[in-house]
């Protein structure tokens, strides 16, 4: 029994984990996009269209200020907003591509 509630318990501490990285990503549509499929203030590139890795390191290189173009500035402030930059690249690549475990 206490075997259940523990991992009943953890479970849903995974669930809202999802759920908080989900949450962080509305702000992110309001410019990208719903699927993240427009060019964001008619510059950025179509995230649906990059790759997973391509995702991550340009979220990684806004935070490192090390990434972009003209309005970089604006992401720089975006990523902030993010738990993990990982999780959320995950997300963001899981919404236009199936998933067959080999991706990440
Ligand atoms: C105010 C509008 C706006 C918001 C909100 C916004 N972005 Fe962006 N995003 C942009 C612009 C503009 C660019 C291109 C910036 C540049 O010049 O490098 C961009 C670029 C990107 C890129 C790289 C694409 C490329 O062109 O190389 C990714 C990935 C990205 N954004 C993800 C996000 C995520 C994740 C969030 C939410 C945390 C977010 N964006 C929120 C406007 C926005």
């Amino acid at each position: 029994m206490k075997k259940i509630i523990l991992s009943s318990l953890l479970l849903t501490g995974l669930i809202q984990a999802k759920e908080i990285v989900k949450e962080d990503l509305h702000a992110c549509k309001v410019c990208h996009g719903r699927k993240f499929e427009k060019k964001a203030l008619g510059k950025s590139k179509k995230v649906s269209e990059m790759s997973y890795s391509e995702i991550k390191s340009a979220l990684v290189g806004y935070k490192k200020r090390t990434y972009g173009g003209n309005l970089k500035g604006i992401m720089e402030r975006q990523v902030y907003n993010l738990k993990s930059i990982k999780e959320a690249s995950k997300e963001i690549y899981s919404i236009n591509h199936e998933l067959d475990g080999s991706e990440f």
